[in-house]
C-alpha cells in the first residue's frame, strides 16, 4: 500500500537510486550482508526521512535484511516524486509527494505508524513524537529508535529530560561518521549548490554571511571561501565564535552582518536568526536561504508582513518587494535549501551516514530489551566500522599498531 504522486515516474526514479546505489559502496556491502543474515526478519521499520535517492537506497538495505520498510517524507519540499514512486515499486510502503500540507504531513506520519512499526528511523524526531503523544499503544512493542538530525536529538534529549521518553534510542546524527563528513561536508557543499542552482549567481567576490558556525555552518563557511566569498559568521557561542575567528572569518552580531550581506544562509537548529530588524538593514537584492532543519530560522510571516508586494521570480526563488523599494530573495520558502533547491548531499557522504543508520537499526534489534529508554550516543563498534569499509571500499589502506606500540601506548610508566 503506497500513496505517491505518480506511479509512471518509478523508471525516472529507479535510475536515480541506482546512480546513488552506485556511490553507496559501503552501504552495499552492509546490505549483501544483511541479506544473508536478514536480522530485521519479521519487523516492521518505520521511516520519516528527506524521501531521496539516498533514503532510497537505505529503505532497500532495511528491505534486504527482512524488514517490512514503511515511510514518508520529513520535510514538504524534499521528497522527490520518482524516488518515492520507484522505492514503492520495489515494495515498500510509501506515503510522500512533494508539497504535502501540514494536515498531509501529519496524515503520512499516522499512516506509516499505522503499519505498527517496531523500529523506527526518524530525521526531526516527528514519528517518535506521533507515538509517543498520539499513538502510545505502539510503545510496547517499539524496540527502539535512531535519529539523523541535531533537531531531532534536541527533541528526543527534551522528552528524556522530561522523563518521558519510552524507548531506546540512538543519536546517529552524533557518530563521527556522520557529523564530520555529512553535516560538514555534505551540508557544506549541497547548500551552496542549492543556493547556485536556484539562483545561478556567482559566489565568488560575494559576502556571505553564515549563521551559526556548529557542524552544518562551519561546512558552508569553507565551502563559500573556497568560491571566492568574503565569509561573515554570526554565533551565540564564544567558543564557536572564536573557532571562526581562527579559521579566519569575520564574526559579527547578525544585526551587523545584515547591513553587508549579499547572501545569508542560517544553520543554527535554533528559531528567529533572521527578524525584521535584519529585513530593514539588509542591501537591496539580498538572498536568505536556510540550511537549518525547521523552516523558522528565517521570520518568513513577517517577511510577508512587510512586503509591498511578493512574486515568483524563479523556481525556489520568492522575490518580497519591501515599502522602501529594496528587493530581498527567499529560497525555497526559507526550508533547507539543500533539499528543497538540490539533491542534498552527496551519495558518497550519505553512505557513511546510512551505514550508521543500518547498523545501529541492526543494534538496536540485537539488543532488544539490554537498553533503557534512553538517548545512547552510537557506539564506538559503529563507528570505526563504518570507517574502516569505507576507507576499504575506496581501495585506502592506513597502518595498524604493532604490539609494542599498543603496549607503550597503554603503559603507565
Ligand atoms: N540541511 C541539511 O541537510 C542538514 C544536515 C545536517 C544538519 N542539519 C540541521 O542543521 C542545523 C544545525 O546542525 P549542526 O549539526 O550544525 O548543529 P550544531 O549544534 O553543531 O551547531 C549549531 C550552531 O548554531 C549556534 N547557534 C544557536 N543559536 C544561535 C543563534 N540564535 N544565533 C547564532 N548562532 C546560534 C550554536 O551555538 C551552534 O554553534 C540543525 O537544525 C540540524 O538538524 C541540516
Amino acid at each position: 500500500m503506497s500513496k505517491v504522486k505518480d506511479p509512471a515516474l518509478a523508471p525516472q526514479g529507479e535510475l536515480k537510486i541506482e546512480w546513488a546505489r552506485a556511490h553507496m559502496p559501503v552501504l552495499g556491502k552492509i546490505q549483501a550482508r544483511f541479506e544473508r543474515e536478514l536480522p530485521f526478519r519479521g519487523l516492521t521499520i518505520g521511516m520519516c526521512m528527506h524521501l531521496e535517492m539516498k533514503t532510497a537506497a537505505l529503505g532497500q538495505a532495511l528491505k534486504a535484511g527482512g524488514a517490512t520498510v514503511t515511510i514518508t517524507g520529513s520535510n514538504p519540499l524534499s521528497t522527490q516524486d520518482d524516488v518515492a514512486a520507484a522505492l514503492a515499486k520495489s515494495g515498500a510502503h510509501v506515503y510522500a509527494w512533494r508539497g504535502v500540507n501540514p494536515t498531509e504531513h501529519h496524515e503520512n506520519l499516522l499512516r506509516v505508524l499505522g503499519h505498527n512499526p517496531q523500529l523506527i528511523i526518524d530525521d526531526g524526531g516527528e514519528l517518535s513524537v506521533a507515538v509517543h503523544t498520539e499513538l502510545q499503544q505502539l510503545i510496547p512493542q517499539m524496540i527502539g529508535a535512531c535519529e539523523e538530525t541535531t533537531t531531532g536529538v534536541h527533541r528526543y534529549r527534551a522528552l528524556e529530560k522530561d522523563g518521558l521518553l519510552k524507548y531506546p534510542v540512538i543519536a546517529v546524527n552524533d557518530a563521527f561518521t556522520k557529523f564530520l563528513f555529512d553535516s560538514q561536508h555534505g551540508t557544506g557543499q549541497s547548500a551552496l549548490e542549492g543556493v547556485m542552482r536556484a539562483t545561478n549567481m556567482l559566489i565568488a567576490g560575494k559576502t556571505v554571511v553564515v549563521g551559526g558556525f556548529g557542524w552544518v555552518g562551519r561546512g558552508i563557511a569553507l565551502r563559500a571561501k573556497g568560491l571566492g566569498a568574503k565569509v561573515v559568521v554570526t554565533e551565540v557561542d564564544p567558543v564557536r565564535a572564536l573557532e571562526a575567528v581562527m579559521e579566519g572569518y569575520s564574526v559579527l552580531p547578525m544585526k551587523e552582518a545584515a547591513k553587508i550581506g549579499d547572501i545569508f544562509i542560517t544553520a543554527t537548529g535554533c528559531n528567529q536568526i533572521i527578524t525584521s530588524q535584519h529585513f530593514e538593514e539588509m542591501k537591496d537584492g539580498a538572498i536568505l536561504a536556510n540550511s537549518g532543519h525547521y523552516d523558522v530560522e528565517v521570520d518568513v510571516k513577517r517577511l510577508r508582513e512587510l512586503a509591498a508586494s511578493t512574486r515568483i521570480a524563479r523556481l525556489n526563488v520568492e522575490e518580497f518587494k519591501m515599502k522602501d523599494g529594496r528587493r530581498l530573495y527567499l529560497l525555497a520558502e526559507g526550508r533547507l535549501v539543500n533539499l528543497a533547491a538540490g539533491d542534498g548531499h552527496p551519495a558518497e557522504v550519505m553512505d557513511m551516514t546510512f551505514a550508521d543508520q543500518a547498523l545501529c537499526a541492526e543494534y538496536l534489534v540485537k539488543n532488544k530489551r539490554k537498553l533503557e529508554p534512553k538517548v545512547y550516543g552510537v557506539p564506538p563498534e559503529i563507528d570505526k566500522a563504518t570507517a574502516s569499509l569505507w576507507l576499504e571500499t575506496h581501495n585506502l589502506r592506513i597502518d595498524s599498531l604493532s604490539r609494542e606500540q599498543s603496549e607503550y601506548l597503554g603503559s603507565w610508566k
